[in-house]
């Protein structure tokens, strides 16, 4: 077989969505999600993905439906979720979630538990692998090398 056929037959297919209002990032309250854009965030994402061998695609959608159509109907073998707002209002988010069987890494550049009372309820935390909280564009930095542990299972 040869090496090309090997790695596209390897679970190693991270899928990141990004949630509503996260295509304003670097717009949007920089004192609290930072100065970086949309696109910087999946720039680093793709170079840490060449660095550590795993192929990443990602996405932002500002519509539930269309993140549940993506969660149900995309390939991948991980997740990696900011589901922004939905986080504390979307059942039908967390539904999807848990149909789908495959983990999933919920993350946040806040930390949520250290703001409004109403940020500290997630729907997702109880369906997900685990949550990254609080570090800016790093907390998808620090996922996807979690993702890939979870792929190469170390
Ligand atoms: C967020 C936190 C959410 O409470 C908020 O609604 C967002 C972004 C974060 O990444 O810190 O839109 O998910």
């Amino acid at each position: 077989m040869s090496f090309s056929k090997i790695l596209k037959d390897t679970a190693n297919k991270v899928l990141v969505i990004h949630g509503p209002n996260l295509n304003m990032l670097g717009k949007r309250e920089p004192e609290i999600y930072g100065p970086l854009s949309l696109s910087d965030i999946d720039s680093k994402l793709r170079s840490l993905a060449s660095e550590i061998g795993v192929h990443v695609s990602t996405m932002q959608s500002n519509s539930e439906a269309e993140i549940i159509d993506a969660i149900q109907k995309e390939h991948y073998d991980v997740l990696i979720i900011n589901p922004a707002a939905y986080t504390h209002t979307s059942i039908a988010i967390r539904d999807a979630i848990s149909a789908a069987g495959k983990p999933v890494i919920e993350v946040h550049l806040s930390n949520i538990h250290k703001r409004e009372e109403f940020r500290r309820k997630s729907y997702i935390a109880e369906v997900a692998s685990g949550q990254i909280s609080g570090f800016g564009a790093d907390s998808y930095l620090l996922a996807l090398r979690a993702a890939k542990n979870l792929l190469f299972n170390k």
